[in-house]
């Protein structure tokens, strides 16, 4: 054990990080930051053959160097959803320099596509969790690849939020399954959640590769019709999909009236201008998503990455067993519902 290299996890026990950490600890020996770790992700992790918990925090800087301190590498996935869009940029910032103060060598950061710069600064895209982490990877991939090595693994919206977030359907009395959102035509580059963890193991063991690329991943590029069609084909179940405005929408979706982005921290919790509102930032991740702005993904070399990826919705759907109905995956929703029965969370939250 003591000769397989260490790689630093942040968000480890996130929906993204826990496939993350179970295909690296095949290969390296892995450190888990947490804030929590009696927690029950946290000790699933732990139970894993090279795994290790760290406790601390993503927005503590002393932590960050006790984290990053010894280990080879790094993947780094900051929760936009807890910190907000300013801290975020802070801590993203921060985590970077502090990795290469501590010697890291090599430093994987999760990113999102800068939607403002996409959409060629277009305020109605300017969605605060997706352009944080955009600015952020900008940013690292401008150091260069002398010294410590840079890569981005940069995911679109996870197909499991078919399961647990923005895209979990509404079963209808009649046993059909309805999505009513404000998704136009756009196709949407889903990415299965499990195939994220493989990724990252090659970013890491392919560093001559690696080193500087920008890997944007996806599963399927659907749209809602086709998320509906391809429904209906797998389960026998009808899928419909309804494009309503977003205005008819948010009250029905937003975690609680009048909720911000970093919702998870309750209402009360101590805001300032940088923190939009959960309408304000959702309303640019529909805009932005469902009309389509986001370029398309190189198959090509995700195929030769990883040949035996998921291919498509359908397949995922087969594999998943998926029926339509909620199922457990964002850590923060589950903090939430574990804490709030009364005010227990479905649809609309994080993406
Ligand atoms: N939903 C999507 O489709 C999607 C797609 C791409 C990217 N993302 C991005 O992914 C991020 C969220 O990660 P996730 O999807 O894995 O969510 P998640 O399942 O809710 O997990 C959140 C993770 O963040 C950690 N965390 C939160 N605040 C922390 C803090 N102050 N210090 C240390 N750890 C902290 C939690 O760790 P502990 O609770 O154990 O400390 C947990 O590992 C967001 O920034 C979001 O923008 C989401």
């Amino acid at each position: 054990m003591s000769e397989l290299k260490e790689i630093l996890v942040i968000g480890g026990t996130g929906a993204q990080g826990m496939p993350v950490v179970k295909a690296e600890s095949g290969r390296y020996r892995v450190r888990v930051l947490t804030r929590s770790p009696e927690a029950s992700r946290a000790q699933e992790l732990a139970a894993l053959q090279n795994v290790t918990l760290i406790q601390g925090a993503q927005d503590n800087q002393k932590d960050l160097h006790r984290a990053f301190q010894g280990v080879y590498g790094a993947w780094v996935n900051t929760d936009g959803f807890t910190l907000g869009e300013k801290d975020e940029l802070y801590y993203g910032i921060r985590a970077y320099e502090i990795a290469r103060a501590e010697g890291v060598q090599h430093y994987i950061w999760a990113a999102i596509e800068y939607a403002l710069k996409i959409a060629d600064w277009k305020e109605k895209y300017h969605c605060g969790h997706m352009d944080t982490k955009g600015r952020i990877g900008d940013l690292i991939l401008a150091q260069g690849q002398e010294g410590m090595k840079s890569s981005l693994l940069t995911t679109g919206p996870y197909m499991e939020m078919l399961m647990d977030g923005m895209f979990v359907p509404r079963e209808q009395p009649d046993g059909s399954f309805w999505w009513v959102n404000p998704a136009k035509d756009g196709k949407i580059p889903l990415i299965s959640l499990q195939d994220v963890g493989v990724y990252s193991l090659w970013l890491f063991d392919n560093l001559s590769e690696s080193a500087g690329l920008n890997l944007e991943v996806t599963t399927d590029h659907v749209s809602f019709t086709d998320i509906a069609r391809i429904f209906t084909e797998v389960t026998g179940k009808q899928g419909v999909h309804k494009s309503v405005p977003f205005e008819q929408y948010a009250p029905l979706t937003e975690p609680y009236p009048g909720a911000y982005v970093n919702w998870g921290l309750g209402p009360n919790a101590p805001r300032d201008d940088s923190i939009m509102t959960w309408r304000e930032n959702f309303s640019a991740w529909w805009n932005y998503w469902g009309e389509g702005i986001t370029k398309p993904r190189d198959l090509g070399l995700l195929d030769r990455i990883h040949p035996g990826r998921i291919k498509s919705l359908a397949e995922w759907m087969r594999r998943s067993g998926y029926d339509g109905r909620p199922r457990s995956v964002l850590k923060l929703v589950e903090d939430w519902n574990k804490k709030h029965s009364d005010k227990a969370i479905t649809y609309g939250h994080g993406g």
